[in-house]
């Protein structure tokens, strides 16, 4: 049985609590936020836990296992690695840290205490991602030409971080669960209206071999758009999370290109079958997060988002940064 730590319990933390509750391998959970109102808030909202008020009581109390951290990205590292010092095993909100530095440092660290690191990248927990990944590893849609995601809506304005490292860890997890291949380089392009934060930005990611990937991000949408379009070589997939419940579409829809002999131009020829919505499981993702960062420990193997995916992440995410710092330069990862 678990007894678990968890520190922040600001919008996401409470949602965390309530999936550790609900597990029934733990036992307790305690919580820490440096907010007392917050921590007030989590008591009445779940009387079951313990709310410590000091973060070194947490860390080094020896009955708790493991630490889950739902504070903001800078103050992940500093955290996560007290946690690790202290022999505690971690599961840390997304972007892993908010440099790639920090998390080779945790991942250095964690193997060194024979501890988990892992990242919550919640979407590849989601029944749709799930499934996405189902059909792309099966060859059902053939190669992969393009991944083309937009996340956009009206705020929320985040007070420490751009548009890009709110919303793009999502959609940059999403690519790289379901594309085999490592990227290249980036180059990102973003623009600031309120304050010294992107709040629109279009990040390009280049691959070796011919995919390609585009992500949209925008906190100044009047609509919640969350698009995901793949393009395989025999079909295409749309992904709308907004979408009640048929989230995933597999068109059968293609182009063939027929050469014939002694014509010396290609001729294009478009195909459009079928669409079909497969069933989806409709589990809650946390519930998966929350049960996979357990099993993970229990069977003493790496968790399916580990420290290193968190970084692949992160990596992406600097060189973005870099990029929009720098006219739109590729930077090479
Ligand atoms: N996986 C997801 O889908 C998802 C969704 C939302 C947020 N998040 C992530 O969760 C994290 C928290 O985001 P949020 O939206 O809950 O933010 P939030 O601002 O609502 O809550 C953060 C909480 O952390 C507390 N805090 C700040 N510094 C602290 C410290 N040093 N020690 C202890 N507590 C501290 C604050 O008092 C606050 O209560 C971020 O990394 C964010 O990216 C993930």
């Amino acid at each position: 049985m678990f007894k678990i730590g968890v520190v922040g319990c600001g919008y996401w933390g409470p949602n965390l609590v309530r999936n550790f509750l609900g597990h029934p391998s733990v036992e307790k959970v305690f919580c820490y936020d440096k907010d007392k109102r917050r921590l007030s808030f989590i008591k009445r909202q779940f009387p079951m836990v313990e709310a410590t008020e000091d973060f070194n009581e947490m860390v080094k109390n020896p009955e708790i296992d493991a630490i889950a951290i739902a504070t903001p990205v800078f103050t992940h590292f500093p955290i996560a690695k007290e946690a690790i010092e202290q022999g505690k095993d971690v599961l840390i909100e997304k972007p892993l840290t908010s440099k790639s530095s920090e998390a080779e440092l945790l991942i250095e660290l964690a193997e060194k205490k024979r501890k988990t690191v892992m990242v919550d990248h919640t979407f590849i927990y989601t029944g749709a991602v799930k499934k996405i990944k189902e059909i792309i590893s099966n060859g059902e849609i053939g190669n992969i030409m393009y991944f083309d995601s937009v996340r956009v809506n009206l705020g929320l304005f985040q007070h420490d971080i751009n548009v890009v490292w709110d919303l793009a860890p999502h959609d940059i997890s999403i690519m790289d669960y379901i594309i085999d291949e490592t990227p290249k380089a980036v180059s990102a392009i973003g623009i600031n209206h309120y304050n010294q934060f992107e709040d629109v930005a279009y990040l390009t990611v280049y691959f070796n071999g011919k995919s390609l990937a585009h992500f949209h991000v925008n906190w100044l949408a009047p609509v919640k758009v969350r698009n995901i379009l793949v393009g395989g070589t025999k079909k295409m997939i749309l992904y709308d999370d907004t979408e009640p419940s048929e989230k995933v579409k597999v068109y059968d829809k293609g182009v063939e290109v027929i050469t014939r002999e002694g014509v010396y131009e290609t001729l294009i020829q478009y195909r459009t079958g079928d669409m079909y919505a497969p069933k989806l499981d409709t589990t809650e993702a946390l519930t998966g997060v929350v049960n996979e960062f357990l099993s993970s420990i229990e069977e003493d193997r790496p968790p399916l988002t580990d420290g290193l995916t968190g970084l692949n992440v992160v990596k992406i995410l600097e060189a973005s940064e870099q990029s929009i710092k720098n006219n739109s330069k590729i930077v090479y990862l």
